[in-house]
């Protein structure tokens, strides 16, 4: 096996850290949730949420990594053998399946950017995406064929995603994101200074940063601030600790984790005063509430946005194709991060080449997507999204920070790893988030999200999640969140190849 891949420099590192922490979550996804969550007074649980648990997680899994230097499952095996390591097989199948649909929402966006420049969708944007662009099935469940408009760019990620990944950390992910992240901050300056000139933007941003101070005695105003720090920092799906599994011996574990959560949410913010401006613009021109038109996720992008875009005064256009473009670089960067997860992990276990690894990871993935790339598509990715991310992502979080304080009680090992090569140091505070705050927090939150999925899927009142039917939430939901747990188990049963392990 060829030697341990490393980063060039500490900032392609950091490049790269960012470059998975800023994804669509941050531009569709914070400024609605912030909205929602108490505008103004919502930056109070955030910050929270950000300080006790999301900078404290984000340098405990950079420890990880950067202590045990492999990928997540190798990682948890060599910090307690197989009782640990199904936690890293669960954060890569979890990855795993986001890949699968994560680059389909990227192929969307590519094929926006060029809609952009003659405004393709014309004034019927709900119809133009669900008919012309989606071919949507009647029927959730349904599978109906191929959308080849859907199906050519999703092929065309992949390409560039085996592209990046075959050439390797350094030259492939490193040189990626050098490339990607300055230009999408350059990109999505423009499509904020745009919108923030707009008539009618300071509507919008009144309603974003108007605080509702009543908010804040509301739990899931917090839930909803943990979740969402969780989600945005890319914590507890095996990229953090993938991705500092590459940092060289001499390097400053805390400071990054600083600079990268704090990337993070300078994006988010800056994402939200954009987005925002933008639906005051559409509001005053519509002469309705901000409320009215403020949406989040695939809504939000394929179906307010091009409305917005038809209205801009000059070169709305160019307008448009920027905010996709920040779309497509923003998700690209991620899908690249939750690849590396499975490629690492492939080949540590079965010891394999590098490329062998690429081919076996990434295809399988390009395979399973083209489940979206049919007409019933959208229907399985929403809940696929929904359930892999509760029952994903906040789960293992919560089971990680559980094993690690309490049952395999690593805490101060990590503590002095970490102090010995950073220049701020860890301590008492760091512990008490870790073992204390942050599974008290996240330990409600899963037992809330347990109960009130299992009660939707009886109770025909509340209607189930998006009222789709409990044989299709058994399938395209419940299962898939479940397939990344009994996965990562058999996965943990295999062997480890005696040179990596
Ligand atoms: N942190 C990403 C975001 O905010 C989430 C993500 C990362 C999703 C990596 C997929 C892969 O959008
Ligand atoms: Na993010």
């Amino acid at each position: 096996m060829e030697g341990r891949s490393q980063w060039g420099t500490r900032a392609g590192f950091i490049m790269a850290a960012v470059g998975s922490a800023v994804g669509l979550g941050n531009i569709w996804r914070f400024p609605y949730v912030a909205y929602e969550n108490g505008g103004g007074a919502f930056f109070i649980p955030y910050l929270f949420a950000l300080l006790t648990a999301g900078i404290p997680i984000l340098i405990m899994e950079f420890t990880i990594g950067h202590k045990y230097r492999g990928s997540a499952p190798l990682s948890f095996f060599r910090m307690k053998g197989k009782k640990a390591e199904w936690i890293g097989w669960w954060g890569i199948f979890v990855s795993f399946v986001i890949s699968t649909y994560y680059a389909v929402i990227i192929a969307w966006a590519m094929k926006y950017t060029i809609y952009s420049f003659n405004l393709s969708w014309g004034s019927d944007t709900e119809g133009f995406l669900f008919g012309s662009v989606l071919n949507i099935a009647d029927n959730p469940g349904e599978v109906g064929g191929f959308v080849p408009g859907v199906l050519w760019p999703l092929l065309l990620v992949w390409a560039l995603t085996f592209v990046i990944l075959l050439a390797g950390v350094k030259r492939g992910i490193e040189l990626a994101n050098r490339i990607f992240i300055p230009t999408l901050i350059v990109v999505f300056l423009l499509v904020v200074i745009r919108a923030v000139t707009l008539d009618g933007a300071v509507l919008g941003l009144e309603a974003f940063f108007k605080p509702d101070l009543s908010k804040l005695t509301s739990p899931t105003v917090w839930v909803a601030a943990y979740g969402h720090i969780f989600f945005s920092l890319s914590i507890a799906f095996a990229i953090m600790i993938t991705y500092s599994s590459y940092l060289p011996k001499k390097s400053d574990i805390t400071n990054n984790a600083f600079i990268t959560g704090f990337a993070n949410s300078g994006f988010e913010l800056l994402a939200g005063i954009g987005i925002f401006a933008a639906l005051g613009f559409m509001a005053s021109q519509a002469n309705v509430a901000v409320s009215e038109v403020a949406s989040a996720g695939v809504g939000l992008a394929f179906v307010v946005f091009p409305q917005i875009i038809n209205e801009i005064p000059g070169m709305n256009g160019i307008f448009g194709a920027l905010f996709f473009l920040s779309l497509v670089l923003a998700g690209l960067t991620s899908l690249i991060s939750i690849c590396e997860t499975y490629v690492a992990g492939l080949q540590d276990k079965f010891n394999i080449s590098r490329t062998k690894s690429v081919i076996i990871g990434a295809g399988l993935a390009t395979i399973c997507s083209l489940l979206f790339a049919t007409r019933g598509g959208l229907y399985f990715l929403d809940a696929a999204d929904y359930f892999i991310n509760q029952f994903g992502v906040a789960a293992i979080g919560l089971i990680e920070v559980i094993l690690i304080a309490w049952v395999f009680r690593k805490l101060g090992v990590f503590e002095a790893h970490a102090n010995e090569i950073s220049d701020m140091r860890v301590g008492m505070l760091w512990k008490i988030c870790l073992t204390v705050i942050t599974p008290l927090v996240l330990g409600y939150m899963m037992i809330e999200l347990l109960r009130i999925n299992i009660m939707k899927l009886h109770d025909t009142d509340t209607g189930t999640y998006e009222g789709y039917p409990a044989e299709f939430i058994m399938a395209g939901g419940w299962s898939v969140a479940i397939f990344a747990l009994v996965a990562a188990i058999i996965f943990t049963f295999f062997k480890w190849n005696k040179t990596t392990a």
